[in-house]
């Protein structure tokens, strides 16, 4: 299983959200987009960045399964997310099956985020499953690390769905 992390800003409640669903499992890899930023989409590459491409590629090809965690920002995906996404194309994420998961600043924020990302993923040709979470700030506590269990276990309980797996929350 793959997790992308879809916000670029450094120990973000995304980040710690994400770091918790790569240490499930062995076999999970984690994209953080804060190590991962490449240019906007059409400005010139250098050799370095064509490299990350193909690794971000290559990556990405040995998963069936990709969880993909978007903050919300201004009523969409971020930038970071978006531009990282325009790397791809439909050979890329053709019949992955992709279970997407919002954080949000309240305020029932996250759903503008997570609609958006699934036309972009259904564009990319992804199999973007039905269950979708949304983590509010008071769900992902940063000075604890603590993470709303009932969140969580929901959203292990897709994963296992959807992975054939039987992760559990230590
Ligand atoms: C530029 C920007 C725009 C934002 N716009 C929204 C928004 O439209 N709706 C919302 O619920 N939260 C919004 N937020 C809050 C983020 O969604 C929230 O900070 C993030 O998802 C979760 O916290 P994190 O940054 O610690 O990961 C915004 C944050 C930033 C930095």
């Amino acid at each position: 299983m793959l997790v992308i992390c879809g916000n670029a800003i450094d120990n973000s409640r995304t980040q710690l959200l994400c770091n918790k669903l790569a240490q499930l499992n062995a076999d999970t890899n984690l994209i953080d987009l804060k190590d991962k930023c490449l240019p906007i989409v059409g400005l010139p590459l250098d050799e370095q960045h064509r490299a990350e491409i193909d690794t971000l590629k290559a990556e990405l090809k040995k998963h069936n399964e990709v969880i993909i965690v978007t903050p919300e920002f201004h009523g969409a995906i971020s930038g970071a997310l978006k531009n990282f996404l325009d790397y791809f194309s439909k050979e890329d994420f053709y019949d992955k099956k992709v279970f997407m998961l919002g954080t949000a600043g309240g305020n029932k924020g996250g759903i503008n985020a997570l609609n958006n990302l699934r036309l972009i993923m259904r564009s990319l040709g992804a199999l973007v499953i039905s269950d979708q979470i949304v983590f509010d700030p008071e769900d992902i506590d940063k000075t604890t690390g603590q993470i709303n269990e009932m969140l969580l276990n929901r959203t292990l309980d897709v994963i296992n769905k959807f992975t054939m797996n039987n992760l559990v929350n230590n």
